[in-house]
């Protein structure tokens, strides 16, 4: 056993000592220091996990964010006994622990390090606060760049930075402001074009270190817990997000009209107001799906109460909305008002489910009610109470929950002390804790009773705090933002970061939430907004009477933002086949250029360009006045969405930026699947699919999902994948399809639209059966427009025919 020496608050650094012995069980192996042991799980070929038990006992295998679904793939994996380590290997990786010291360098099978522990793991008593401080430090490698972390404002390769994870109300952060509201402990490292990543399942405060203290150590740590972490190996940074997504739990599919646009502020009150509001977007032509309800529709801003007076009937209004096409989705904080007349905190007192201080007081502190106390999510029996208070919401006809101010967000004092005690599944423990996940479980137990409620149908959640695993259950957006363009910029790195973080649902206060946005800057955060999964405007103009609606900054700007709102419905069917491919395999529906191009090291550092989904790429526009923006675009071809003008990738380009225009590529070889625009999702039935598919000379794949947009059946088999593959080359064009279909769609025909052909074909052979093509099926130069039954499953087209 190695000791440093200590300090008053910290006792002495811990090392471990040279392994003493080993065992090996089930898919786990054991090795014991004097003092510690470490557990090495074989969870599959490129993920393992390692346990590191201090001074000999481990604590309670448990966590909140795992799925448990996780199932531990049959594998192939042994030992070896070398002179200085002990090696495990998988048919793809090799993990030696040094016999000295426990150290462990992983790499694979040719002998290429992909991650390697600089001091590795080490411990340190907190003897101030009791428990141990769990350190867990690696050797940077050359180049080492590093992603991820959940919602960090800052660039998205986070070498050179420390951060912490602590759930925190941060009103008008910044760029840099740490921490922030959610707490997902899990990064990437790239280097040599290899990628891979690692996830700290400890709920304490942690702290990750990326060459910030020392140039060539990457180190993390918590302030309590346990060491435990697992290594996920790529070498792909996208096939590590999918693990990664898979370990802490894919999502199910929202319903459809949750992708639609939703329009928020704090507040819309009365309830002729919300008329006003909903009645203005149809009367413009402006699509929209849900209306949001902030805090004033609330009895005192008591949760799950009506104001009688500007809210007398919910029902009635929630159903005349309906009958418009608009869903409505409603704000529960965490925070009981205290009050003896309330039914809510009589239950909660009566039973108990409140958090109290380390003495037995209740923990008390003032939110928007006033005083307050805080059901405590980390008790079962609680999460099952809160979850029936939905029941009344749900009976009347609310068809989403908005769950705010739950890191938990106290005023005067943020948050909770840390005496507070929780009970952690049955723990008991402190604050200290349990901080980390209480809107995770707040979150959770909202989402469990409104699914409970709303079947068959499909419900909708958004939170503002959680932990690692919350897309299980949730959406999040990314909190109180402010109305200018660094916060622009801000959106989107964020929105990148917490997608490839397991978040893809994501997106935030659109023209920003505090401030007032002008007309421009308004429209282009729109535009980035399209793609973002989740589309909402929220703003407080509550004191200010300022609107931050489609129509508020006059008939110039409202017919940009109204073209790209048109341009989020086309897209629906692209946005709901890209968020298919992440509630399956974990895919991010957000992939920064650096994991779609990780071979090329000009996408490292790139934060303004970004791939939503595999076909399409874009960049916001980032400044006032913007008449052009240079855009780096990865290898292949790229056609601008608004000409067809083809570029070269493996470049940095420049396109114009007029207002009604953004910069965004679809990706050559790309079949894009388009609705016609409506009102609101599912407003009319679609009569005929839009295939827009782009020439392109190497072979690309696309996909297609379909299913009913609501409702469960797709769990048993009800939902459709048609998978595109073009090989095309410069005389011949060449769509073949595949699919899977079981549910029967609306439409019977597709209408392809093929742009950029580089030749003029007289017939289209649709499964071996020629159509003459006519003038009027050429709609410009190079692009081609034509029909084909919906179980078609090759269409070629070849010069000179
Ligand atoms: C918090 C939320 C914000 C909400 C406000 C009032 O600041 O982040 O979105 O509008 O509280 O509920």
């Amino acid at each position: 056993m190695q000791v440093e020496t200590s300090s008053s608050k910290y006792g002495a650094k811990h090392y471990p000592d040279n392994i003493r012995e080993w065992k090996k069980e089930g898919n786990y192996f054991c090795f014991y220091t004097t003092e510690t042991i470490l557990e090495v799980r074989v969870i599959a070929d490129k993920i393992i996990r390692f346990r590191y038990a201090a001074d000999g006992t481990f604590q309670r295998d448990f966590s909140y964010a795992t799925s448990d679904t996780l199932e531990e793939a049959p594998i192939t994996f042994g030992i070896r006994e070398w002179e200085e380590t002990f090696e495990i290997f998988t048919d793809v990786l090799r993990v030696f622990i040094a016999r000295d010291n426990l150290r462990i360098t992983i790499t694979d099978h040719e002998g290429k390090v992909i991650n390697q522990d600089e001091m590795g793991y080490h411990w340190q008593h907190y003897l101030l606060k009791g428990g141990k401080i769990q350190y867990c430090s690696k050797l940077v490698q050359e180049g080492e760049c590093f992603y991820g972390l959940g919602d960090k404002p800052t660039d998205l390769n986070l070498r050179g930075k420390r951060l912490e994870n602590y759930g925190t109300d941060a009103y008008g952060y910044q760029k840099d402001t740490d921490p922030l509201y959610r707490n997902i402990p899990f990064y990437y490292g790239l280097h040599h074009g290899i990628g891979y990543g690692i996830f700290f399942d400890n709920t304490f405060r942690t702290i990750f270190d990326f060459g910030k203290e020392r140039e060539d150590a990457c180190s993390f740590w918590a302030r309590g817990g346990e060491m435990n972490y697992y290594f996920i190996y790529g070498p792909d940074l996208l096939e590590v997000a999918e693990s990664y997504t898979r370990i802490t739990g894919t999502p199910e599919l929202p319903p459809l009209w949750a992708l639609g646009y939703h329009q928020c502020r704090w507040s819309y009150y009365p309830d002729t107001r919300v008329k006003e509001v909903a009645a203005t977007f149809r009367n413009r032509n402006i699509p929209c799906d849900v209306i949001y309800l902030d805090i004033d529709y609330m009895d005192g801003f008591r949760c799950f109460t009506w104001n009688k007076e500007w809210f007398p009937d919910p029902v009635g209004l929630i159903k005349e909305l309906a009958s418009q096409g608009f869903k409505v989705v409603v704000i529960i904080d965490p925070g009981i008002k205290v009050d003896p007349d309330y039914a809510v905190y009589q239950e909660g007192i009566k039973n108990n489910y409140f958090c109290k201080r380390a003495d037995g007081a209740l923990m008390e502190g003032d939110v928007w009610p006033g005083k307050c106390v805080f059901p405590d999510y980390t008790n079962p029996e609680v999460r099952e109470w809160w979850s029936s208070l939905f029941k009344s919401l749900a009976e009347s006809g609310v068809r989403g929950v908005w769950n705010d101010m739950n890191e938990p967000a106290v005023f005067e004092m943020g948050t909770f002390p840390e005496d507070v005690r929780h009970d952690y599944d049955g723990e008991e423990v402190s604050h200290r804790k349990a901080h980390n996940i209480y809107g995770h479980l707040m979150s959770k137990a909202t989402a469990a009773g409104m699914k409970k409620y709303l079947l068959p149908n499909r419900s909708f959640l958004i939170t503002r705090s959680c932990y690692a695993g919350a897309q299980r259950w949730s959406s999040v957006w990314t909190g109180d933002n402010v109305s200018n363009w660094e916060h622009l910029w801000l959106a989107s790195v964020q929105c990148q970061r917490l997608a490839v973080s397991g978040i893809s649902f994501t997106g935030s206060d659109i023209g920003g939430f505090i401030g007032e946005p002008d007309g421009e800057l308004y429209t282009r955060w729109i535009q980035l907004a399209v793609f973002h999964p989740l589309m909402r405007t929220h703003s407080a103009s509550n004191e200010t009477g300022f609107n931050q609606e489609p129509w508020s900054f006059g008939p110039e700007y409202e017919k940009v933002v109204t073209k790209f709102i048109n341009l989020r419905y086309q897209l629906l069917p692209y946005l709901y086949s890209t968020f298919w491919q992440y509630a399956s395999k974990g895919t991010p529906m957000l992939r920064p250029l650096a994991f779609v191009a990780q071979h090329d090291v000009a996408t490292y550092n790139c934060t303004h360009e970004f791939m939503f989904g595999d076909s399409l790429l874009i960049s916001h526009v980032s400044e006032p006045g913007m008449k052009e923006k240079s855009i780096y675009l990865p290898a292949g071809n790229w056609y601008y969405y608004f000409n067809d003008q083809v570029y070269n990738g493996a470049q940095t380009i420049t396109v114009p930026t007029p207002l009604d225009e953004m910069p965004l590529f679809v990706k050559a070889g790309a079949v894009l699947p388009q609705y016609p625009v409506m009102q609101y999702t599912q407003q009319i039935p679609v009569t005929e699919m839009l295939l827009h598919v782009y020439y392109g000379d190497q072979e690309v794949k696309s996909l297609l999902y379909e299913d009913a947009g609501d409702h469960y059946g797709y769990r048993n088999g009800q939902y459709n994948v048609i998978r595109f593959k073009q090989a095309s080359s410069p005389q011949q064009f060449r769509l073949k399809k595949k699919f899977y279909v079981n549910y029967e769609t609306t439409y019977q025909q597709y209408r392809l639209i093929v742009h950029g052909l580089p030749f003029q074909p007289t017939a289209v052979i649709i499964d071996g059966k020629k159509v003459a093509l006519l003038p009027e099926n050429l709609l410009a130069d190079g692009i081609l427009s034509f029909t084909a039954v919906r179980n078609f499953e090759e269409i070629i087209l070849v010069a000179g025919e």
